[in-house]
């Protein structure tokens, strides 16, 4: 059975492609998907790609991964610089857990430098665009092929 990866988006990332792609480029967040699904497939992974504007929507998908998922690739959006709800339910899931930004948001206001949820993340992808995602997503799938071996 393929192993499940959760792949979450945060709020205004239904705007992909559409909102200032100087930023967050061209690609929409369906070309993402479309990417992560073929990715995920090559890697032997299934995905629950999905995307809200609400944080507690993303927390019950957090609390749903718990009992599923082998990890969660999540760009929380700006619930990474504000949401301790976020972080909470990271930190009640036990797999691994990769933080992607198709900015690098280090390069940006200072406010954006501080993550919440880099406090639980096993790792953080910033500044990489779209291929961000399929970074966290073939990180998660060594990570649990480690763990099996
Ligand atoms: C983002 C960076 C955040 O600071 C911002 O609020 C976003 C997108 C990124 O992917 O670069 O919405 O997470």
């Amino acid at each position: 059975m393929p192993r499940l990866v959760y792949v979450l988006n945060g709020p205004n990332l239904n705007l992909l492609g559409k909102r200032q792609p100087h930023i967050y480029g061209h690609e929409t967040l369906a070309d993402v998907e479309r990417d992560c699904t073929a990715l995920a497939a090559e890697l032997g992974l299934e995905i629950r790609f999905l995307q809200s504007n609400w944080e507690g929507q993303i927390v019950d998908w957090i609390h749903e991964a718990r009992e599923a998922a082998a990890g969660i690739v999540i760009n929380p959006g700006a619930l990474t610089h504000t949401s301790v709800a976020v972080l909470d339910a990271l930190n009640a899931f036990d797999g691994t857990v990769i933080e992607v930004h198709i900015s690098n948001v280090h390069k940006r206001e200072s406010f954006r430098h501080h993550s919440y949820v880099s406090l639980r993340a096993d790792g953080v992808i910033a500044g990489c665009g779209a291929q961000g995602y399929g970074f966290g997503l073939r990180r998660v799938a060594a990570v649990a092929a480690a763990g099996k071996a």
